[in-house]
C-alpha cells in the first residue's frame, strides 16, 4: 500500500512542477515569478504530504507484518527503528539505560546481551512484556515465581521452603560462585550442593542453575547478572529475595508504539549477535 501511496505522489508532484515549468517558460516575467512562487508553495506541501501519508502507509504495515519479519524488511525495518528509539528513550531509558545495558541496583535487564529472563527474545514476547509488564499488576503479564528471601522464618509466600542461616547462605554462595570459577572454599562448596537440593532451589533454577524461561528464573552460571555477581549481591539476593517489575505499557502507548519499541529493542541483542 505505501508503495502505491509513494508512486502516486511522485508522479503528482512530477506533474505539478511540469505545469508549472512550462508556464514560467511561456509567460513573461511578472507571471514567471508566481508560476514560481507557486510552485514552491505547491510542490514543497505536496512533497511533505506524501512523506507523511509513506510513513503512516509503512507504520501501517508494520502492525500488520509478522513481528519477527520487519527487522529484515529495509522499509519495514527503518520505521520501526526510527519511531521505535524515539519510544525507548523516553519510556525505557530511565531503568534499563540509553544504551539498553541495563541497571543492576534496579534489576533492570542488560537488553542487548541477547540473554533473555522469559522466553527467547522475539520480537512478539518483547511486545508483551512492553505491553502488559512483569509483576506489574496486569492479569496479563508475568508473574510466576519471585526469588524467595531466604533469611526469613516464611521465605515465599506461594511455596513452603526452609529459611537459611547465614552459614547455610555462605555455602549457597560459595556454590553458585563455583560456576564461575570464583569458589574460594571447595567444603562450602560442597555443603552447598546439598543445600541447593534441600532448599528448593532446584524447583526454579533447575537442577543444572541452568534456569526457566517459562517462570523468568535466571540462569546462574553464566556471567550475565540481573543484580550483580559480586559475592556481596550474591548473599543479598538470597537472603532478602527479588521480585523486579517491568511496567505495563498497555494504557501508556499506542499499538504502534508498542510494536516499534519491541522492533527495537530486538534489534539491541541482534546487532550484538552480529558482531560475535
Ligand atoms: C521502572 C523501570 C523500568 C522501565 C521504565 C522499563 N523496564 Fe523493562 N524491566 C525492568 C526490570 C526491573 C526488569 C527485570 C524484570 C525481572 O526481574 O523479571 C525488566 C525487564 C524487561 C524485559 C525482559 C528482559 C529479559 O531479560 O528477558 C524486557 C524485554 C523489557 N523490560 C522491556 C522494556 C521496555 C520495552 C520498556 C519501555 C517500553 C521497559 N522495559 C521499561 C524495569 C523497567
Ligand atoms: C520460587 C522460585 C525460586 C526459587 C525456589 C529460588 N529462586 Fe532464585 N530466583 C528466582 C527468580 C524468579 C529470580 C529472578 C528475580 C527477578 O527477576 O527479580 C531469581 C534470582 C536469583 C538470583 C539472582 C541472579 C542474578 O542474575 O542476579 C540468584 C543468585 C538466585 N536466584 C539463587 C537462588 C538460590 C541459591 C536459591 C535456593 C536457595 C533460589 N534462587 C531459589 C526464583 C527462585
Amino acid at each position: 500500500m505505501y508503495v502505491t501511496v509513494r508512486r502516486w505522489t511522485v508522479r503528482a508532484g512530477l506533474a505539478i512542477a511540469v505545469a508549472m515549468a512550462l508556464l514560467s517558460i511561456t509567460a513573461g516575467p511578472a507571471k514567471r515569478r508566481m508560476a514560481l512562487s507557486a510552485l514552491v508553495l505547491l510542490v514543497i506541501p505536496a512533497g511533505l504530504t506524501g512523506a507523511a501519508l509513506w510513513r503512516s502507509g509503512v507504520q501501517a504495515s508494520v502492525l500488520r507484518a509478522d513481528p519477527e519479519a520487519i527487522l529484515s524488511d529495509p522499509a519495514l525495518r527503518s520505521v520501526a527503528l526510527t519511531n521505535g528509539e524515539h519510544v525507548f528513550a523516553q519510556h525505557c531509558a530511565s531503568c534499563h539505560g540509553a544504551t539498553g545495558k541495563g541497571d543492576r541496583t534496579l534489576g533492570a535487564s542488560d537488553l542487548t546481551d541477547g540473554e533473555t529472563l522469559y522466553g527467547i527474545g522475539s520480537v512478539a514476547q518483547i511486545e508483551d512484556i512492553a505491553r502488559y509488564g512483569i509483576r506489574a499488576g496486569n492479569k496479563h503479564g508475568w508473574n510466576l515465581a519471585v526469588m524467595p528471601a531466604y533469611a526469613r522464618k516464611v521465605p515465599d509466600a506461594a511455596e513452603a521452603l526452609p529459611p537459611q542461616s547465614p552459614a547455610q547462605i555462605e555455602d549457597l554462595t560459595q556454590y553458585i560462585l563455583a560456576f564461575t570459577n570464583r569458589a574460594t572454599d571447595a567444603a562450602a562448596v560442597r555443603r552447598g550442593l546439598a543445600a541447593y537440593t534441600k532448599a528448593g532451589c532446584w524447583d526454579c533454577h533447575g537442577r543444572d542453575l541452568g534456569g526457566d524461561p517459562a517462570i523468568g528464573a535466571p540462569n546462574l552460571t553464566d556471567s550475565v547478572w540481573l543484580y550483580g555477581g559480586r559475592p556481596e549481591d550474591i548473599r543479598r539476593t538470597l537472603e532478602r529475595g527479588r521480585a523486579g517489575t517491568s511496567p505495563a505499557f498497555a494504557r501508556v502507548l499506542t499499538a504502534a508504539e508498542l510494536r516499534n519499541v519491541a522492533v527495537y529493542t530486538a534489534s539491541l541483542a541482534h546487532r550484538r549477535q552480529d558482531r560475535t
